[in-house]
């Protein structure tokens, strides 16, 4: 039998209602801090990416969906969307206007990446972008927006970890200092950290190594090298967040898989989730736009996972679907058929919600149906114009004219 592909999943009549709540309160919390909705296409040019998110990312290197065009030019499906954002930022002379420009997005992203709970191959992320402001004020609300979304989808055991990463220059020479502080206890590091000291130095910091923890705790740190601009920045919007009542936990080995950030980082986690704890997170770029050929533009923003947000969220009610009417016939006459299917028409036309018998079912099994689709009504299609109509709460059934069936429905009110 074919299955769906490793990594990926059906989204199933049954989670779609969860699906579109975080959409509606997506919406509400962006929307009313002037953020409005974009989507980019699903697929890019790989060299976005490559540019974009850095070539020696794990991103990049490992994980992307590419693929020949057939024309001879390499596509990409998006692992990530600031980088798209960007590109459409550029695009449609965006810069033109009022900054900055707020805009959110939600959509499937791809990353070849191991399947397990919470990380998968296709996943949604809901995400928002403010390009074109340096203030530290836009990080601050950037934050505390997540943080409102997290808190309306009921996400449980949130914690957010915080961090400034500086500019790439404070960053190439803290790097350096890293790298000689690793090469000076090279013999008490696990030997995955040891060969990993020219190209990615700040994984030590990740490592379960007890040795190498033991080292790590007098590691140079990157946020006790921040240049003056960049500390009063990072105070600022610390300063916002103890302000706003958010609680926070300094984290200067916080890294994130993508070479763009400068400035602030932060990771929302929920202790519901398991290994893949993080459930949203993003930061400063400001040199993004310049690196897919724009103009220098300061900029920030984040992604959360629609997925690991409703794993750690707590069950939302289901509202059962209910049904207003369900049209049941007494006999297969064409004639009754007829007029059955053109009084489900008409009940929907008149904002009820209305099905049809299509299963050819007995009268017994007719009303059984509309019993388990929770249907308030059963109008049974006679042959001479008239239905039977039954009030399946109290069980009161009469006879009556096709035409008032509608009416007297509602009269006793609607669902939606
Ligand atoms: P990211 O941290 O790579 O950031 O992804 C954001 C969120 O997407 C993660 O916190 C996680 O919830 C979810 N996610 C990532 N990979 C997977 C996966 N394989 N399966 C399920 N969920 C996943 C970004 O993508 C940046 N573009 C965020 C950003 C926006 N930074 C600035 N602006």
């Amino acid at each position: 039998m074919i299955q769906a592909p490793r990594g990926t999943f059906d989204i199933l009549p049954e989670s779609a209602q969860q699906r579109k709540l975080v959409e509606a309160e997506a919406d509400r919390i962006l929307g009313a801090a002037g953020y409005r909705r974009i989507e980019t296409p699903i697929f890019e040019a790989t060299e976005l990416f490559a540019r974009g998110v850095g070539e020696t990312t794990d991103i990049v290197q490992k994980e992307m969906y590419t693929f020949d065009d057939g024309g001879g030019r390499s596509l990409t499906l998006r692992p990530e969307g600031t980088a798209p954002v960007c590109r459409a930022y550029l695009e449609h002379g965006m810069r033109k206007l009022a900054q900055p420009v707020k805009l959110w997005y939600l959509g499937p992203f791809f990353r070849a990446e191991a399947p397990q709970r919470g990380r998968y191959r296709e996943f949604w992320q809901v995400g928002a972008e403010a390009l074109g402001s340096e203030a530290p004020e836009t990080d601050a609300e950037l934050i505390v927006l997540l943080a409102d979304l997290l808190e309306a989808l009921g996400v449980k055991g949130t914690r957010l970890r915080l961090s400034s990463l500086g500019t790439p220059d404070t960053r190439a020479e803290y790097r350096e200092e890293l790298q000689g502080f690793l090469r000076a206890h090279e013999g008490e590091l696990a030997e995955e950290v040891r060969n990993r000291i020219d190209v990615n130095p700040m994984r030590a910091f990740d490592s379960s190594d007890p040795g190498t923890r033991a080292v790590m705790r007098d590691a140079p740190k990157l946020l006790d090298r921040l240049d003056p601009d960049d500390a009063e920045h990072f105070a600022r919007v610390r300063g916002l967040l103890d302000d706003a009542g958010l609680s926070y936990e300094l984290d200067p080995t916080l890294v994130r898989g993508m070479d763009y950030y400068t400035r602030t980082v932060f990771e929302f986690t929920s202790d519901e989730l398991g290994a893949q704890s993080g459930v949203g997170g993003g930061g400063r770029y400001d040199g993004l736009i310049e690196l897919i050929d724009g103009p220098p533009t300061p900029a920030a923003g984040w992604a959360a996972g629609v997925e690991r947000m409703l794993l750690a969220a707590r069950e939302p009610p289901q509202a059962p679907d209910l049904v207003d009417l369900f049209v049941a016939f007494a006999s297969d006459a064409t004639e009754a058929s007829e007029r059955g299917f053109e009084l489900a028409r008409n009940a929907r036309r008149a904002g009820l919600q209305a099905q049809l018998e299509l299963a050819g079912r007995s009268l017994k099994g007719q009303l059984r149906h509309g019993d388990r689709i929770g249907a308030r009504y059963v109008a049974i299609i006679g042959d001479n114009g008239l239905a039977r109509l039954k009030n399946m709460e109290s069980g009161d059934e009469h006879d009556t004219d096709l035409g008032d069936v509608i009416p007297e429905i509602l009269r006793s009110g609607t669902l939606s």
